[in-house]
Order: C-alpha cells, then sequence, then structure tokens
C-alpha cells in the first residue's frame, strides 16, 4: 500500500471522519458531473464542512463509506447536492434590476393598450423564492391591473430543498428587513411560528409564481419564447465550457430585444455573443 501524502496524514489525523485526497476528487467529479459546480483544490474544506453532517445523519464513519452509499442511493445523491450548492438570496437582491424591469419592460407594456398582455419570465435558479417572489411584486406594482394580463413567472432550482421553502413563502421577519412598510404590508401576511414572527407571501403574489425542479445543466425543456431571464450568482460556480453550454441553450429561448439579467460578478464575455450589454450586468438579446 501506497504511503499516505503529508495531506492525507493530516486529514486522517485532525478531523472527526477520514477524508484523503481520493476522497476529495472523486466527490469533485461527481459534483460537477451531477450539478456543474467546479469545486476548485481550495474548496476541500467545503466539501469536509458540508458534507459531516450527511455522515452523522447515516451514522457512517468515513467518506470512503459515504461514496458507496452514493454508488447505491438516488436519494443520497440528490441529499449530496442539496448540501453542496450555495443558496444565499434576499429579496430585491440587486435592486438596479428589478428598477430595470419596472421602467424598461413593466411600464411601456402598461402605456401600450394596444400592445400584447402576455409575459414571461424566467427565474433560473431561483434558491429560497425572494428572487421570483421580488419580480411578482414588481409585476403587481407595475401593472395596476396585472389580473387581466397573462404573466407567469416560472421560477427552478436544481436543489429540493431551496424549492420546498420556496413553495412555502414564509421567511423569518428579519429576511425581509430590507422590504418598505407598504410592501410588507400589502404582499405579506405576518404569522407567528415556533422560531418567532415570520412573513408570509400573499396569495396575489404566490399566484404569478410556478415553482420546478430544473438542473441547467440539462435539456430546458420549457417553450421560448421568454421576455426576461434572470440568471444571476449561480453561473459563478460553473466553469467556462458549462456556461457557454448552458446560455447557447438559453440564448434559444428568446427573441431580439429580449432581456437576460445575469449576478453582479457575472459576464458573458468570451461566453455567449447572443447578447449585447446594455446596462451593469443587463443584456439584450441580438
Ligand atoms: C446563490 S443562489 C442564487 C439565488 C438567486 N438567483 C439570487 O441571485 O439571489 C444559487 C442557486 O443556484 C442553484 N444551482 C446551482 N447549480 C445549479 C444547477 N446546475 N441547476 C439549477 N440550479 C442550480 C443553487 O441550488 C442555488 O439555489
Amino acid at each position: 500500500m501506497q504511503a499516505a501524502s503529508p495531506r492525507d496524514a493530516n486529514a486522517l489525523r485532525l478531523r472527526e471522519f477520514a477524508f484523503g485526497e481520493e476522497d476529495f476528487q472523486a466527490l469533485r467529479a461527481l459534483v460537477k458531473s451531477l450539478t456543474g459546480i467546479h469545486l476548485s483544490e481550495q474548496k476541500r474544506e467545503l466539501v469536509y464542512g458540508r458534507l459531516t453532517r450527511r455522515l452523522r445523519t447515516l451514522q457512517l464513519r468515513s467518506f470512503a463509506e459515504y461514496r458507496e452509499r452514493l454508488k447505491k442511493d438516488a436519494q443520497e445523491v440528490a441529499e449530496l447536492c442539496n448540501a453542496i450548492t450555495t443558496n444565499l438570496t434576499s429579496f430585491f437582491r440587486e435592486p438596479h434590476h428589478f428598477q430595470y424591469l419596472r421602467d424598461h419592460v413593466l411600464a411601456p407594456l402598461a402605456a401600450d393598450r394596444d400592445g400584447t398582455r402576455r409575459l414571461r419570465i424566467w427565474s433560473a435558479a431561483c434558491s429560497t423564492g425572494e428572487e421570483p417572489y421580488s419580480i411578482a411584486m414588481t409585476v403587481l406594482e407595475a401593472l395596476p391591473d396585472a389580473a387581466r394580463w397573462d404573466v407567469r413567472i416560472l421560477a427552478t432550482d436544481l436543489d429540493s430543498e431551496v424549492l420546498h421553502r420556496a413553495r412555502r413563502g414564509v421567511y423569518p421577519a428579519e429576511r425581509t428587513g430590507n422590504l418598505s412598510a407598504q410592501r410588507l404590508q400589502r404582499f405579506f401576511s405576518d404569522r407567528q411560528e415556533a422560531g418567532g414572527l415570520c412573513r408570509q407571501i400573499v396569495p396575489e403574489v404566490a399566484g404569478l409564481v410556478t415553482f420546478k425542479q430544473l438542473n441547467l445543466i440539462h435539456a430546458l425543456p420549457m417553450r421560448g419564447p421568454l421576455d426576461v431571464i434572470f440568471c444571476r450568482n449561480v453561473v459563478i460556480y460553473f466553469d467556462k465550457d458549462t456556461q457557454r453550454e448552458l446560455f447557447f441553450r438559453v440564448a434559444r429561448l428568446q427573441r431580439p430585444g429580449d432581456l437576460l439579467f445575469l449576478g453582479h460578478s457575472e459576464s458573458l464575455f468570451k461566453v455567449c455573443d447572443s447578447y449585447a450589454l446594455i446596462g451593469k450586468t443587463i443584456h439584450r438579446r441580438i
């Protein structure tokens, strides 16, 4: 048997669970093939930290046992994906996107009495729902007679756990702290839960949003055209090739003039030339 490398020896000595180089490399490759998420060499601690809870829950003794488990347990594969994804989000995150949506999409639509009353928006990595619900609130504020419009917001994510929370639409009060009193009053109802005061999205907002599980590295099953796509703070976890493949498929869902919003540190530079950059992380389909 080969002697353990110093890094392996260190890992075996100090950790609750044995976590060698082979474990990290195998899990890293599996995560990439399942989710597109590229875990750099620096992500060892993150992988260990996020998966130890799974090992404890399953009462396993090592990452080698965990890898064996993954070979025969599809549910655990889903748990692995849920554990590895980063779900940070908030209501009206990167507010300029919602202002742009209001001023350049919704306001002209509302003003055009003879125009189409159909609007399709996709929140492509919606996490716990704050993003699609913020879109829905923006729509309701900008289209006073929204009920007479054919507006649909599709919200998707790979992570089954965040989708469950998104569908429920109940948030601890502190997560709604950045919302105006007016929005809180119109779009939420208060409810007491074991953890304290929570706020629940009202049916008028929830009714505009449909949640579905969707993996962005697979084929996109929806039919376009999609007027606006929010694909924010997700491709940052993908390598350039995975980004290229994704945006090739995304671009086919949009017509010239349609909009694509990316996250604050994401860009289509050298990734996709089907869009023109028209504002801070705002792209228009060419
Ligand atoms: C940081 S959150 C971004 C949430 C929201 N878009 C925002 O900007 O606030 C990233 C989300 O991408 C999701 N995700 C990661 N890989 C994915 C994939 N291959 N397909 C679909 N969703 C994915 C994660 O589950 C996570 O909820």
